[in-house]
C-alpha cells in the first residue's frame, strides 16, 4: 500500500505538471482528491491492514494528500499569472496605431442644386407637391390636352406597366399640376421635384431616367409677366445677377402661350462654342399660361382663373451650375467626380 500511495503521489505530479489551465487543474483534483479520487479509494482499504501497519499508511497517506494540495495550490498560482499575462497582451491598446478614418458622405451635386431651387420657390411663397412616378396616360397625356393619337405621345415615349399603355413610368413631371388642381382650389403656387422617364438613348446630354421640377401658380390675375419675373429670379439666383434669359415662342399642348426659356451660355458668353452647339443660347426649360382647356378639366374656371407652369430639367440645371459637359458624369457615381462637390 506505500508503495501504491508512492506511485500515486509520481503520477499526480505528472498529471499536474501536464495541467494547462484551470479547467485541466480542477480534473486532477477531482481525480486525485475527489470523493470518488484515488487516494480516498486507496484509504478505504485501510480496514485490512494491521493494528501496527494502520497508523503508519495513514501518516503516509495524508502527507500525500497535503503534499498534493499544496502542490496544486502553487499550480493555480503559475496557471493564474500566465492568463493574466496572456490577456494583457492580447487586449493591448497601441494607442500610436492611426485609426481608421470615417468616410462622411455629402449631398450629390443634383441635390445641392435641388435644394437651391427649393429655397428659392419657398422663398417666393411656393410649396412643394409630389405625385406618382407610376402614372396613369390620363394625367400624363389626356387631361394635359395631349389626346390619344397626339405627336407628343411619340415624341415623348416611355415605359409602359401596362399593355393597352394606360399605366406607364410619367415622361415629365406636368401630371401633377393636374393631381394638385383636381384636389386644391386657387390661391396654388406649387412646384414638384422628381424623377421622370423616356425611351431615349445614354450620351452626353439624354438619358432614360432624369428629373424635372414642375411649377404651377393659379390666381386671380396671374399673367405672362409673373411667368417671367418668376423664372427670372429663379436663373439670377441660381447663376448670379447678370445671368440673361430669352423667352421664346414654343407649342405645349397645355399652355396657350408657350415658351422656351434659354439662358446665355456660361462658357462662351454667347458669342457660340461646343457646350451651346454654337448657338449662344442654352434651353433650360419650357414654361406657358395653363391652357384653359386643362383648368377647366380640373373644375377650376378659366373665366376667373388664370395660371403658369413651368418644367425644367434639374439635371440640365445642375450642368449649367458647375459647368459640367457631359451629363452621364451625374449618374456613374464616380467617386472621382463627385467628391469635387
Ligand atoms: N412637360 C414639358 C416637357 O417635359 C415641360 C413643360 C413645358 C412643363 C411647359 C410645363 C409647361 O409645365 O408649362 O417637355
Amino acid at each position: 500500500m506505500k508503495e501504491q500511495l508512492e506511485k500515486l503521489k509520481i503520477e499526480a505530479m505528472a498529471a499536474l505538471e501536464a495541467a494547462a489551465d484551470r479547467a485541466a487543474l480542477e480534473g486532477v483534483r477531482v481525480r486525485f482528491l475527489g470523493k470518488k479520487g484515488e487516494i480516498t479509494a486507496i484509504l478505504k482499504q485501510m480496514g485490512g491492514l494491521s493494528a501496527k501497519e494502520r497508523p503508519v499508511i495513514g501518516q503516509l497517506a495524508n502527507l500525500v494528500r497535503a503534499d498534493l494540495e499544496d502542490a496544486i495550490e502553487e499550480r493555480d498560482a503559475v496557471i493564474e499569472e500566465k492568463e493574466l499575462a496572456d490577456r494583457l497582451l492580447n487586449e493591448a491598446l497601441d494607442v500610436t496605431i492611426p485609426g481608421t478614418t470615417v468616410l462622411i458622405g455629402h449631398r450629390h451635386p443634383m441635390s445641392i442644386v435641388l435644394d437651391e431651387a427649393k429655397d428659392i420657390f419657398i422663398g417666393m411663397g411656393f410649396s412643394i407637391a409630389e405625385g406618382p412616378e407610376v402614372e396613369l396616360s390620363v394625367y400624363d397625356f389626356d387631361k394635359l390636352n395631349i389626346p390619344v393619337g397626339h405627336t407628343v405621345r411619340e415624341w415623348q415615349d416611355t415605359f409602359y406597366i401596362t399593355e393597352d399603355e394606360s399605366v406607364h413610368l410619367r415622361c415629365q413631371t406636368s401630371p401633377v399640376q393636374v393631381r394638385v388642381m383636381e384636389r386644391t382650389r386657387p390661391p396654388i403656387r406649387i412646384i414638384s421635384p422628381g424623377r421622370v422617364y423616356r425611351k431615349d438613348d445614354v450620351d452626353a446630354t439624354h438619358s432614360p431616367m432624369f428629373h424635372q421640377i414642375e411649377g404651377l401658380v393659379v390666381d386671380k390675375g396671374i399673367t405672362m409677366g409673373n411667368l417671367k419675373g418668376t423664372l427670372n429670379a429663379l436663373v439670377k439666383k441660381l447663376y448670379g445677377e447678370n445671368t440673361t434669359t430669352r423667352f421664346r415662342p414654343h407649342h405645349f399642348p397645355f399652355t396657350e402661350p408657350s415658351c422656351e426659356v434659354d439662358v446665355r451660355c456660361f462658357s462662351c458668353g454667347g458669342s457660340g462654342c461646343r457646350v451651346c452647339k454654337g448657338e449662344g443660347w442654352i434651353e433650360l426649360l419650357g414654361a406657358g399660361m395653363v391652357h384653359p382647356k386643362v383648368l377647366a378639366g380640373c373644375g377650376i374656371d378659366s373665366d376667373i382663373y388664370s395660371g403658369f407652369a413651368f418644367g425644367v430639367g434639374l439635371d440640365r440645371m445642375t450642368l449649367l451650375r458647375y459647368s459640367i459637359d457631359d451629363m452621364r458624369l451625374l449618374f456613374e457615381n464616380d467617386m472621382r467626380f463627385l467628391r469635387q462637390f
